[in-house]
């Protein structure tokens, strides 16, 4: 059994808090990669009736359950404020209002405490849930120069990692996210919100199902385009070219073509651009078989953060925090930035 204990000294202590869409979460890791505690208030259950989450409703709620979150983060990692090295808070992209909380709140707590405030992009941040120890696997480091997949809520991004703050963006979807996309078809049959999970679960029970649903290859760039395959469902919920498929069917079919194409693009991009590892995050990374078959045809090592890394947590944010702590020192007067980019 290798040993995966991490050093007992010299270890840095950062806290990262996220709010920029409906999970209050905060976070202790010691310097970057061993996670100390990682506590996530989800507010899916007060945005569920609506079917996507409510900007107001969530900024309301950060407000409600911040500093219990923080404190219980604290007290999960034995930690005190004098064990802290900084205060990290993801600064952008996101929903105003429920950056707005995180933002002020890490602000006058790093304030109060004499603390640096390190000023987190979310999106960089989920790629830096690949260097988060996974329990009861050897630590392994990615290998730069990597290739990230970030396929979530809001964002499909292919980026290349030559080094830590150093990207380039190859392609980005040209529609709806990947996470948007799950949400959307979870909605049109009936599965609830968020779709994502519901989708998978539902695929299940027809993981050999025949029915093929179209693939926006975009070939010549490594764009994406989700909106296409969408509509298709809907056209086959409403019966518009022979009966409707069951559920489990349709839900199988739509998540083998949102799999393929992102598999298939990524891989590529991959080799042609001579990455030496791949980095899957963002909540869809949460996703089986998209996990297993990145690792299918992946030639270089695939990181896929475990489940509860790969949707919106503190732990990245701090992750991201310890390796770009100089590059994201921040001023009192931080403000949120709703639009903010980390690569171009
Ligand atoms: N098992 C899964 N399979 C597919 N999609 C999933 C799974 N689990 C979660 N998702 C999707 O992940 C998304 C949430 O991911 P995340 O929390 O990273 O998004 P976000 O923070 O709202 O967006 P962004 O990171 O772009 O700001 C949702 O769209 C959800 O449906
Ligand atoms: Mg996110």
């Amino acid at each position: 059994m290798p040993d995966i204990r991490p050093p007992t000294s010299g270890l840095r202590l950062i806290l990262g808090v996220e709010t920029s869409c409906d999970e209050t979460a905060a976070a202790v890791v010691a310097s970057g990669r061993w996670l100390r505690s990682n506590v996530i208030a989800s507010q899916f259950h007060l945005h569920a009736a609506y079917g996507g989450v409510v900007p107001e409703v969530a900024s309301r709620h950060h407000l409600e359950v911040i500093l219990q979150v923080v404190d219980a983060a604290l007290a999960e990692a034995g930690a005190g404020w004098r064990d802290l090295a900084a205060v990290a808070v993801t600064a952008g992209p996101g929903l105003a209002g429920a950056l707005l909380v995180g933002v002020n709140t890490a602000k006058t707590l790093a304030y109060a405490h004499g603390l640096p405030l390190l000023a987190v992009n979310h999106l960089e941040a989920h790629l830096y849930a690949n260097w988060i120890e996974t329990a009861g696997r050897a630590y392994r480091e990615p290998e730069l120069p990597a290739l990230g997949l970030i396929v979530s809520g809001g964002h499909t991004d292919l980026v290349l990692m030559r080094g830590h703050g150093d990207y380039r963006r190859l392609g980005r979807t040209r529609d709806d996210a990947a996470g948007e996309a799950f949400d959307k078809v979870g909605r049109l049959l009936g599965l609830g919100f968020p779709g994502g999970p519901a989708v998978e679960r539902e695929a299940r029970a027809a993981a050999k199902t025949r029915l093929r649903l179209p693939r926006a290859w975009l070939r010549g760039s490594d764009d994406f385009s989700f909106s296409g395959l969408k509509t298709a469902v809907l056209h086959s919920v409403r019966g518009e070219a022979g009966p409707p498929p069951p559920v489990p069917e349709l839900a199988a079919a739509f998540q083998a073509s949102v799999v393929d194409v992102l598999s298939k693009k990524a891989v590529l991009a991959a080799q042609r651009e001579g990455a030496r590892s791949l980095l899957l995050s963002g909540g869809v990374a949460a996703n089986g078989p998209l996990r297993e078959a990145l690792a299918a045809r992946s030639p270089v090592p695939v990181f896929t953060p475990p489940p509860v890394l790969c949707t919106d947590n503190g732990a990245m944010i701090a992750a991201c925090a310890h390796f770009r702590f100089d590059a994201l020192r921040a001023g009192w007067d931080l403000d949120p930035q709703p639009a903010m980019r980390f690569c171009s």
